[in-house]
Parts: structure tokens; sequence; C-alpha cells
């Protein structure tokens, strides 16, 4: 058993290196902003090789030099753990040199703008620039002034595409596949770049997507994002594959949009009993922050249907193919 999983690990690493050392296109597009205008082939690309980064990372020796050279500088103007560490150890597994600069005691505290402040980083030479913003759209504005590629790494209530991608990952390893499997997507639709982004990839790779949020949470054009509506968590998780859960961005809200959070978990907060309503197989997901009590219970956080944490594990792997992929586009290709 030992022997056949380590000839099995050799055999990944081996694909992997060969893919690497093709250093072969996968991205059509110099940054990655979104996952809308992302094709099936392109994010099964970036899903295969992720997967195979998702073996090197188990490895004791995790480094490589695919990005050997190449300069990685994290921009987070919002709060992070998990996105923030993972692009760190990415780039760094990957051989680059990275840097995350400290917005709480830069000069944006003096009043330098988001443009100026892209501008002087983009002075110092960078080849990928990491963001996250408070303003849907700020990714792109950046992408158009700066002279490296950029990744989102979640602007605003927008998009966040790595985290997309790592769900999928996460789905894909545990489901086989994306086509034709149920994904009930419950919360704050409404603020959630999360559900946005996931959406966006699980049409395009052929799943079928619900919505489930107290009205007030759902986005004013749901009715034209081509997925179930659901007012009522019981109704929308019958029967479905995934089961994922979003918190309430209270830091996006200004009014009440729920009577009170223990309202909210008594009708839309995942426990046990309701999660029975779903396939047996279901999976339980959360892209974190989690608030325990308000969207989700503990027992099921942590219960056997839970692949959260393993949501995390892809997000690193994920990133490190985000992170090679727009490396093969930049001058110099990849392995510069
Ligand atoms: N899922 C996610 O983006 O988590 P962080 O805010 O901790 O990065």
């Amino acid at each position: 058993m030992c022997l056949l999983k380590s000839q099995k690990a050799v055999k990944e690493l081996a694909l992997m290196n060969a893919q690497k050392t093709s250093s072969a296109p996968l991205l059509k597009s110099t940054h990655l902003l979104g996952i809308e205008g992302l094709s099936p082939s392109e994010i099964n690309s970036l899903l295969d090789l992720a997967n195979n980064y998702v073996e090197l990372n188990r490895q004791i020796q995790k480094k490589q030099d695919t990005l050997r050279g190449r300069t990685q500088i994290n921009v987070f103007f919002e709060n992070s753990t998990r996105t923030q560490a993972s692009f760190e150890l990415a780039g760094k597994r990957l051989g680059a040199d990275v840097m995350n600069m400290s917005v709480t005691s830069s000069s944006v505290k003096k009043g330098e703008t988001l443009i100026d402040t892209a501008m002087t980083l983009s002075a110092m030479h960078p080849d990928l620039l990491v963001i996250r913003h408070s303003s849907a759209g700020a990714c792109e504005l950046l992408a158009q002034k700066v002279g490296c590629a950029v990744v989102n790494a979640g602007d605003g209530s927008h998009e966040h595409p790595t985290q997309a991608l790592l769900d999928a990952l996460t789905i894909r390893r545990r489901k086989g596949k994306l086509q034709g499997l149920t994904v009930a997507i419950c919360g704050d639709i409404l603020h959630s770049r999360v559900a946005r982004s996931n959406i966006l990839l699980l049409h395009t790779m052929g799943a079928r997507v619900r919505i489930i949020a107290p009205s007030t949470l759902l986005p004013p054009d749901s009715d034209r994002l081509g997925v179930e509506v659901f007012t009522n968590l019981e109704d929308g998780i019958a029967g479905c594959d995934i089961v994922m859960m979003l918190r309430l961005q209270l830091e996006r809200m200004n009014g009440a949009y729920v009577p009170s959070t223990r309202e909210y978990y008594r009708y839309f907060g995942l426990n046990a009993e309701k999660l029975a309503l779903a396939k047996p197989d279901a999976l339980v997901m959360h892209p974190g922050p989690m608030n325990r009590g308000v969207e989700i219970a503990s027992a099921v956080a942590d219960g056997v249907q839970s692949v959260i944490s393993e949501q995390v594990e892809m997000g690193v792997a994920v990133r490190m193919a985000v992170l090679d992929a727009l490396s093969r586009n930049l001058p110099g290709g990849g392995n510069a």
C-alpha cells in the first residue's frame, strides 16, 4: 500500500516536471482578474497543474525554481488569513522573491492613492502583483497601469477567482468531476465575491447552481444569474451534491439585512438535521473565515462531510498554478 502510494507520488511528480519544463502557455490573458472570460480548457489546465502541485506540497522538499528570478508583491488593502498566506507560500515554493506590502504601515495611511501606490511598486519591477482591495474593479484598473501580471485576490463584491478555482479543485478531487453536480451556495450572496466567482466557474464547467438566502441578501439581478433561487434552506439543499456556506459580510453592510444573527442561524444556519436533506455523500464547504453558530454549526464544520481544511490545502496549490501559468506569459516566459 505504502509502495503503491509512493509510486503514485513519483508518477505525479514526473508529470508535473514534464508540464513545468514544457512551459506551454495555459492562459490567454496576462492577468487573472476574474473567472469571467476563462474558457473550460483554461480552467481545466489550471486545475490539472494545481493538482500536481498538491502532490509537491505533500513532499518534505517542496521547493521548485519555476519562478526563480521573479519578484512577487502581495498588496492586501483588506484583511486576509488564507489568501495572503497561501499566495506567499505559493510564490516561495516556486522560488520567487516574495514581498508582502504592509498597507497599515504604508504611505496609503498618509493619503497616497491606490494608483500612485501601484505605480510606485511597479517602478521596482515586480513580475507579479497580487492585490486585494475593497473596491470592485480595482484590480482591473491597476492592470491597465502597471507593467506586470496582476492577480485579483478579491475585489469588493466583484470576484475572487482563486477561491473559485480552489473550490473547484476540492470538488473535482472528491467527486471526480464538476459537470452535472448540483451545488447549493447559501448565505450572504449579495455581498459575496466568492459566490459570484463560483457561479461563473460552475456554470462554465457544466454544474447546476442554487443560491439560498433571505430575500434581503439576494442580488437584485439573481434571476439573470442562471441559477435556481431559494429563500428556504431546507428546500435549497434538498438532494444537492455540495453545500457551500458563506458568512454574513457585516463589513459590507450599511444597515440591518437580517433581524439578528440568532434569528439568521435558526433559518439559514447549517446544522446536522438540515444537512441530512442533501445527498448522503454531500460535501460541506466554506471559504472562511467561518462564524460558527451563525451560518454553520461546529458539529457540521468539523464533521465527516466537511472539506473546509482541504479547501485551504488546495488554496496553496491553486495559487502556485496561477502564478506559474501567468509567469509563462511574461517576457522571458516560464522559468526566466
Ligand atoms: N477565503 C478567503 O478569502 O479568506 P481570507 O479572507 O482569510 O483570505
